[in-house]
């Protein structure tokens, strides 16, 4: 290991830096905005019933661990009735809970513990289709006309059962219609086969979704995730989507077409909208807090920041889709920056760090897992938690062909499935090492659990002196009450050629710095003295295995970075 003293910019780089266009002011105008929201899915949290599956009074049992962990807000992956053919994402009833999660009153219970603790509840709702066994298809399916026209129809090509009305494609990679010999057409699926995709030209069918919207807010719940945003509408015409000439892309894959015609089309936005609208009517009157509306949406940025002009919330992807773990500092700061500086002024701000249809921010960033955790608690605005990210689980890809349950991959088949499996990220929770990781009592769980159980669980990271569990606590409750990062100032800039990424969060003498060695073998020593920061620093939190090496308190001029470490320091008032 190599000590590497570098050269710093010069101070007038620095003070430029400070004033540039990457600071500004964040406001926070809705609850959510210095929240800490966690993701649940449901079938992997906690079984307590012993049948295998999660269900509703196992995430209730386990509601003061998130308490405790410092977050505020969850949301749930679907838990309504379905035949889970997509895990929960093919509903066959809006209103109902699915049995093997449970009864409305188990979810009465679970949103009333939850208030009690001080949680908000958030639903996933799936508004872009239904099931195919929802009732309102069967009847379509029986030539019932009025429920024929909740969905979309359309003759092929030639009228006849072998070309499909147009090229359009799915998101499962397969046509995006499917015909129907009784009714001699062809119905739109944007998603599998299983999903007929509703139609939202037909006002009933807005009638009947917004009022499932208002059943769950009857019912308490604090707002709404809303899945597959960007294809509630699709052009009337039925136009042919032109090709995308995305490289690697074979005809039959969802990137082979550009989805100017099936995707973030104006009524869309409109509709969200007019959802917007709806729920801060219904809080209102009330006088409750705000209802939330978060969209789920990887668009691009310019038609994901779209959604600002409805008032709406687009979750921010960047994380994901925007770097990786060969990223420079510099990506990092790029990718921060354009996010930040396309953010309508005034407007809620998030970090999504992960969820149950990409690979985990373990996986994807070996050894990095806390850099992550830290940007998405110290970045201005929402941290977004995938359960079972806070202590570091990481994807099963193992998992056989035979215990594979994702849609996706069962359609790439048994050659191609393990690319794409969207199981691997979404193995039960690991809480400790006992059998099936002490997530359920069965002989066996829907999906395996990951092996790695034994060594990786909650109940070890809570025994250990240093674990990411106990990183990722203390950067909740740092995001959530400190007012540098409620209301604090942002500024990000690159040190010692490139290989650092420093970012300083501060209001009224109160400054919290986050450092970042993208170097993976070279330690460093970074010199900010040219910068705006206090002359001595109290270390808060360091990144796994780099903490022994550090001293408390810090001369901003002399900080000194272990390789690969990601370190917290603050100011002396700052707790
Ligand atoms: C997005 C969900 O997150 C994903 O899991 C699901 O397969 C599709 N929407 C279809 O509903």
């Amino acid at each position: 290991m190599q000590t590497a003293i570098m050269s710093l910019t010069t101070s007038l780089c620095a003070l430029l830096l400070l004033l540039s266009s990457s600071s500004a002011e964040i406001f926070n105008k809705s609850w959510w905005n210095s929240t800490v929201f966690y993701q649940v899915y449901p079938k992997s949290f906690y079984d307590s019933n012993g049948d295998g599956v999660g269900d509703l009074n196992g995430i209730t049992l386990k509601l003061q661990y998130v308490k405790n962990s410092g977050i505020n807000a969850i949301w749930l992956s679907p838990i309504f009735s379905s035949p889970m053919a997509d895990g929960g994402y093919d509903i066959s009833n809006f209103t109902e809970i699915a049995p093997i999660f449970g009864t409305l009153e188990d979810f009465e219970k679970l949103v009333m513990r939850a208030h009690k603790l001080g949680l908000k509840v958030v639903l996933d709702f799936v508004p872009n289709h239904t099931s195919d066994q929802h009732p309102w298809f069967q009847k379509a399916l029986q030539g019932d006309e009025k429920y024929k026209e909740y969905y979309i129809w359309a003759d092929g090509k030639n009228k006849d059962d072998k070309t499909p009305p147009n090229n359009w494609l799915s998101l499962f990679n397969i046509p995006a219609w499917t015909y129907v010999p009784s009714l001699k057409q062809w119905y739109l699926h944007q998603f599998g086969t299983i999903q007929p995709d509703l139609n939202y030209s037909n006002p009933e069918v807005v009638e009947e979704m917004r009022n499932a919207l208002k059943f769950w807010l009857d019912k308490g719940v604090d707002g709404f995730r809303v899945d597959s945003a960007p294809y509630i509408f699709e052009d009337k015409e039925l136009r042919d989507e032109p090709r995308s000439y995305a490289p690697d892309s074979t005809p039959d894959q969802y990137t082979y077409l550009e989805p100017i015609y099936t995707a973030d089309l104006k009524p869309t936005y409109e509709l969200f909208g007019s959802w917007r609208k709806y729920l801060d009517g219904y809080a209102d009157e009330r006088n409750l807090d705000q209802k939330m509306l978060v969209m789920e949406t990887y668009s691009s940025l310019e038609h994901t920041l779209e959604y600002y002009d409805y008032d709406v919330l687009p979750f921010n992807f960047l994380f994901i889709t925007n770097v990786t773990n060969s990223s420079t500092a510099t990506d990092f700061k790029n990718t921060i920056d354009l996010w930040i500086n396309s953010v309508p002024y005034g407007k809620s701000n998030n970090w999504v760090l992960g969820n149950h249809d990409r690979p985990r921010v373990a996986s994807r960033f070996p050894g990095r897992l806390d850099q992550m955790t830290m940007l998405s608690m110290i970045l201005p605005g929402m941290a977004v938690t995938y359960n079972g990210d806070e202590i570091g689980m990481v994807d099963d890809r193992n998992i056989s062909w035979a215990d594979t349950q994702d849609p996706l991959a069962r359609i790439a088949g048994k050659d191609h499935y393990a690319a794409i499996s969207r199981d691997p990220e979404r193995t039960p929770f690991q809480w400790s090492a006992e059998e099936n990781a002490g997530f359920s009592t069965a002989n066996s769980t829907w999906l395996p659990v990951n092996p790695n159980y034994k060594t990786l669980n909650l109940q070890a990271e809570e025994r250990s002196y240093q674990s990411h569990y106990k990183i990722y606590k203390t950067l909740a409750y740092l995001h959530r009450k400190e007012p540098a990062l409620i209301q604090g100032s942002y500024a990000s800039f690159t040190t010692n050629n490139g290989t650092v990424l420093d970012v300083i969060r501060s209001s009224d003498a109160r400054t919290v710095l986050l450092l970042i060695n993208f170097e993976d073998d070279i330690s460093q020593t970074v010199d900010l003295s040219d910068y705006n920061l206090p002359a001595i620093m109290k270390l808060k939190v360091a990144s796994l295995g780099s903490r022994s090496s550090l001293k408390e308190w810090v001369d901003k001029k002399n900080i000194y970075l272990p390789e690969k470490a990601a370190l917290i320091y603050t100011s002396f008032n700052i707790q």
